[in-house]
């Protein structure tokens, strides 16, 4: 079975083609990016127009990657949810007009199942049951994961994501959009002693995280220098880096050692964080257990994993997608309300 994926929820726009026998082949990306950048940050009704403009070429690319002729596509599957409406819309709209216009049943995805599942496209697969930290732009959750659509939400955070904490520092920092890979790349060069910065909730007896706290130490910090210089930069991006680390660390060792699970799982674009993997890595060695991480091209937002998903689905139940193209799209939807019977 062939499946066509398609991501458009924020400001990536991916196609995919997942093969259940013989896995992915191909897939295409744009990142906006670089049009966002200028403005600090995603400006939604840009990014609508922009998956506009690059699905069908997309489309066309990975057909051609691929080998493969539209007609020998089974199902078309797409990010339903959750995301910016107008850039799910986009996607939801294509992947209907595909649909109607192939014959071909449709299916809405979840995007964080698809970042959830992305380690699965690797070359050496965890198995299920494993602990799985979910570390994106807008989420953080550490979860249990029994099986395709098998999720016990552990904890997550009670404020700003993972990701989000990447991205406001890195703007006090003056660094540019995305801010993670910037102020990851920056904290290299930092001094480590320099700014001990609070770790919220390192000790807290749950699952949760808070990373507003730490965004607003960031914050006085900046404030209270006249003149921040290139090397206090790195320093306090050191500090920010190490604190946040430290506490994604933690949080995950707690669920492994809680669960009796050997098998952590990194899903989303912080999982591309070279300092987390080191620290994770670290105490995977340490306390014997395992770390995977999806392939660094599916860390972030991509096709690849929609169609996947979308794949894994339909495996378990094939009436999933179905020919009813009217669309409409999740911009919130909890991930706990998935549930395969
Ligand atoms: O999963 P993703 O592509 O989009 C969402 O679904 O939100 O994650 C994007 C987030 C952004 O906040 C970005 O700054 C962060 O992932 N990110 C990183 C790195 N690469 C991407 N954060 C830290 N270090 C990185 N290397
Ligand atoms: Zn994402």
């Amino acid at each position: 079975m062939i499946v066509l994926g398609i991501e458009s929820s924020c400001d990536e726009t991916g196609l995919a083609l997942y093969d259940t026998e013989r896995g992915l082949l191909g897939h295409a990306l744009h990142s906006q990016v670089a049009m966002h950048e200028e403005y600090g940050g995603v400006v939604p009704e840009l990014a609508s127009r922009d998956h506009i403009r690059r699905a069908l070429p997309l489309l066309e690319q990975v057909l051609q990657q691929s080998g493969v002729a539209l007609a020998e596509v089974d199902a078309i599957a797409y990010t339903l949810g959750p995301g910016l409406a107008g850039a799910l819309l986009v996607g939801s709209s294509i992947a209907c007009s595909l649909g109607l216009a192939l014959d071909k049943p449709v299916l809405g995805v979840h995007h964080l199942e698809g970042h959830l599942l992305s380690p699965l496209l690797a070359s050496e697969p965890p198995a299920f049951p494993f602990i799985a930290l979910l570390v994106s732009g807008g989420h953080t959750q550490l979860m249990r994961v029994d099986g395709v659509g098998q999720y016990t939400l552990l904890g997550e955070t009670l404020d700003d994501a993972a990701g989000e904490a990447f991205d406001k520092s890195a703007k006090l920092l003056g660094l540019g959009y995305p801010g993670g890979p910037a102020i990851s790349r920056l904290a290299e060069f930092g001094d480590p002693a320099a700014y001990k910065l609070p770790r919220p909730m390192l000790h807290s007896k749950d699952f949760n995280f808070s990373f507003s706290g730490l965004k607003t130490a960031v914050l006085t910090v900046v404030k209270n220098q006249t003149n921040v210089c290139e090397q206090d930069k790195a320093n306090i991006a050191r500090g920010f880096v190490d604190a946040i680390v430290d506490v994604l660390t933690a949080k995950c060792v707690n669920a492994i050692r809680h669960s009796g699970l050997k098998r952590l799982v990194i899903a989303g674009g912080v999982g591309a964080n070279a300092q987390l993997r080191a620290s994770l890595n670290a105490a995977a060695a340490k306390r014997k257990f395992r770390v995977y991480y999806p392939e660094l091209q599916f860390c972030t937002d991509n096709g690849a994993m929609i169609a996947f998903a979308g794949a894994m689905r339909l495996q378990i139940n094939p009436q999933a997608a179905k020919k009813d193209y009217s669309f409409n799209v999740r911009p919130r939807w909890p991930l706990e309300e998935l549930r395969v019977i």
